[in-house]
């Protein structure tokens, strides 16, 4: 851009007012980080830069959207020794660099137990079979004429945090708390298909199950009870306004919300009516808790109230000195709607109440943040969360008092990170 240029865009400015307001400017910018001496003009205000020197890309440039190049470090990691393959696999959502509630797509974390199949929406086909007045099959063009819905739900690995029970382990709450991921799905509840196929010969629904399968090769399985699958399971086709990623289920996956992951079948491809659990492999020897005397405790479907701070945490340490520290995270239930989350700095001696981003949304994520003046003290920071059950999210010391630390699933307990005097952040446990 020429001076005619800009002076047509009305972005004419004299230099010299610049260079008279460079203390005030210099001093705001030493305040942001940039290292110079006080009272020296910004070059980052003062010259034209390239990118305001010519043209940026055309349109078609990226015709589906990446982030662009800066945040390329904000994606799915894995941890190489928790499985034996990246085929049967997990990897975990950079949660430490997101905000607000909705996990993008791209980054969302991913779990599969035989790899994750390809399958186009013409080759999909839905049976629902069983105790049905008439097993029905939908192809995917039969799925998009049934009036749909879009709900906002997180979806959480019942093996999310499991590498904590024994101690602190991993440094990083992607690793720690990663496996869990918030979108808003646009499916056809599956009270509406099971209705087409008709429930009129069913009697006490209360004591019936529906037995659901994907179209890989795990199939992975799963009884779920009748009841809950009247009542909020939904069969989506799109997630955050889009198709499913191959990886999350395309063409049709399947949401139970609030229950833990390994229910949401994805490339859902039969769903039968039955009057007893299948008793799979998924539902008794995986997935299941096992107790401090070595019984196992069955079925732990609902995944409870749990939150934690995704910064500051072990990837995201204080770099910018003393002063407004903003401290932010998530939280969620699977009984119903967060209500309130705490926030200590001391290892839960004493709690602050956070300030909720939204109003929560029952079994979907919500956002937090608590903004202090840190003054460069050590601190032990905890989040607490509280759903509209009254339920409190209990410490490691409480669960264990239950569990025992036999336990890989279902660990809820709040989460405790050291932040140190230089502002960097250690996962620890205070007891
Ligand atoms: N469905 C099928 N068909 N195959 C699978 O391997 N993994 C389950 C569940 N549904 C799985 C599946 C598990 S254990 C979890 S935690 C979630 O899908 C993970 O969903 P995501 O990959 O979309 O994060
Ligand atoms: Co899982």
């Amino acid at each position: 851009m020429d001076e005619k240029e800009r002076e047509n865009r009305g972005l004419a400015l004299d230099r010299r007012t610049f260079l008279r307001s460079g203390a005030a400017v210099g001093a705001l910018a030493a305040g942001a980080g940039a290292a110079r001496a006080e009272g020296e003009p910004d070059p980052l205000i003062t010259e034209v830069q390239y990118w305001a020197n010519g043209w940026g890309d055309g349109v078609d440039a990226s015709p589906y959207g990446l982030p662009i190049e800066f945040e390329s470090d904000v994606i799915r990691r894995n941890v190489p020794w928790l499985t034996a393959d990246v085929i049967s696999s997990i990897n975990f959502t950079p949660i430490h660099a997101l905000d607000g509630t909705i996990t993008p797509t791209g980054c969302a974390f991913e779990r599969h137990h035989s790899g994750a199949i390809e399958l186009k929406k013409e080759d999909y086909r839905l049976m629902i079979n069983g105790l049905v007045d008439q097993p029905l099959v939908f192809t995917y063009e039969d799925l998009e004429r049934f009036p749909r819905v879009n709900r906002t739900f997180f979806l959480e690995c019942a093996a999310n945090s499991g590498m904590e029970w024994a101690g602190a382990q991993l440094n990083g709450v992607q690793f720690t708390q990663g496996m869990i991921h918030n979108m808003q799905y646009s499916g056809i509840p599956l009270r509406t298909l099971l209705e087409e196929a008709g429930l009129s010969n069913i009697g006490d629904i209360k004591d019936k199950w529906v037995y659901v399968e994907g179209a890989d090769a795990s199939s992975n399985g799963r009884s779920i009870p009748l009841e809950k699958a009247l009542d909020d399971c939904l069969v989506a086709i799109k997630a955050n306004g889009e198709a499913l990623r191959k990886e999350h289920g395309y063409p049709v996956r399947l949401c139970v919300p609030g229950w833990e992951g390994n229910m949401w079948v994805k490339w859902l491809r039969r769903i039968e009516v039955t009057d007893q659990p299948v008793q799979s492999r998924e539902e008794t020897s995986k997935y299941t808790d096992t107790l401090a005397d070595g019984t196992s405790r069955k079925w732990t479907w609902v995944m409870d109230a749990k939150s934690v701070v995704t910064s500051p945490s072990p990837q995201m340490p204080i770099t910018h000195g003393k002063g407004p520290l903003v401290i932010t995270g998530l939280a969620w239930s699977g009984r119903g709607a967060i209500t309130q989350v705490d926030v200590s700095l001391d290892g839960g001696k004493s709690w602050k109440v956070a300030r909720l981003a939204e109003p929560g949304v029952a079994m979907a994520m919500s956002r937090f943040y608590l903004e202090i003046d840190w003054q460069g003290e050590e601190m032990f920071l905890q989040s607490r969360a509280h759903d509209d059950t009254g339920y409190v999210q209990p410490t490691k010391t409480q669960l264990r008092a239950i569990r025992g630390e036999n336990s890989v699933y279902h660990n809820n307990a709040i989460q405790t990170w050291w932040i140190k005097s230089n502002g960097e952040a250690e996962n620890v446990e205070v007891s």
